[in-house]
């Protein structure tokens, strides 16, 4: 087919201008650069976070000796007084400051990760290092930790990574993987022959009625615990948070499995 010069030149024009145009739209409303998926949260932290804080979120990396302040350690008692997800969410966002004002190694990660990629970092270190504990929402504005923070989107969260949780779907994950050892009451008087010895959790105790939530539990069945298995190479993330939603309803809230929260 015959095209004139100019015709050619003007197409070629028309398609620099749109993917331009494209490219500084995409630009605008994604800025970050980064495309790791948040279907694999530890490959996430392991790429971004862990050559500071440690692939064990201890903080005992070879980078503290060079950093002051040094990274966090997410897995003490400390950081699970101190550290919100929102606050935590808004550190990611906007990165911490000396008490003189100076930036810190923490920098604001907005130009590198995406909303949903930090979500899931902040997600993972609390089932992975906090027990599925975190402090409650902190919104003192004085602490100047939290300057500058707004937390006027704050969402309170009961599973990580976005999970909504099927109680109904649990009871089958529960009879098929947990009952042997819990028992079908949740006695912890199960039929495996170990019980005797390795003493699985009674869930009709009361201090684990006024401890367990969502978090908690999905962070124990993921992880494991003493002679408890973990979870989370056998299991998806959706079973773990249907088991765990499934736990919470027979025995903590005692809730109907298909009436809304
Ligand atoms: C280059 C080193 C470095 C990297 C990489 C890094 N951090 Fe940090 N992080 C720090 C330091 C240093 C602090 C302590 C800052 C302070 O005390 O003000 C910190 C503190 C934090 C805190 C606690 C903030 C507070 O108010 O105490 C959180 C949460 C956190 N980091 C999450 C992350 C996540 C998630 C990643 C991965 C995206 C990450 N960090 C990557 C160095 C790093
Ligand atoms: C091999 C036996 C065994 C199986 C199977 C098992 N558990 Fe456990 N579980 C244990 C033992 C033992 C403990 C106590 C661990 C400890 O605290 O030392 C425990 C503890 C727990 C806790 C901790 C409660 C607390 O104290 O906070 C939860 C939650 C839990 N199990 C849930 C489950 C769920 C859900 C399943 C099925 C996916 C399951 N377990 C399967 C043995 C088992």
């Amino acid at each position: 087919m015959y095209q004139s010069k100019a015709a050619r030149r003007m197409a070629v024009f028309a398609l620099l201008a749109a993917s331009l145009a494209a490219g500084s739209a995409m630009a605008q409303d994604k800025k970050w650069k980064s495309h790791m998926s948040t279907d694999e949260p530890d490959k996430l932290y392991r790429h971004y976070c862990a050559v500071c804080h440690g692939p064990d979120g201890d903080g005992q990396t070879q980078a503290r000796f060079a950093l002051d302040p040094a990274p966090r350690n997410f897995t003490n008692a400390k950081a699970r007084e101190e550290l919100s997800r929102d606050h935590m969410l808004q550190t990611l966002l906007k990165g911490t400051l000396t008490k003189d004002g100076k930036r810190t190694a923490m920098i604001s990660w907005k130009d590198h990760l995406s909303p949903e990629q930090m979500e899931t970092l902040v997600d993972y270190i609390i089932v992975r290092f906090m027990g599925g504990r975190p402090a409650d929402n902190v919104h003192d504005h004085n602490d100047p930790r939290h300057k500058g923070h707004d937390h006027s989107n704050a969402k309170k969260v009961d599973y990580p990574y976005g999970l909504k949780p099927d109680a109904a779907r649990g009871k089958t994950v529960y009879t098929a993987s947990c009952q042997s050892c819990h028992g079908a009451n949740g006695d912890g008087k199960g039929t495996d022959q170990r019980v005797a010895q390795i003493k699985p959790r009674n869930f009709n105790d009361q201090d684990f009625r006024d401890y367990a939530t969502g978090f908690s539990l999905f962070s124990t069945v993921s992880n494991g615990r003493g002679h408890m298995p973990s979870w989370d190479k056998s299991m998806s993330n959706q079973d773990i948070a249907d088991v765990s939603e499934y736990v919470l309803r027979t025995y903590v809230t005692r809730k109907p499995l298909t009436a809304a929260k």
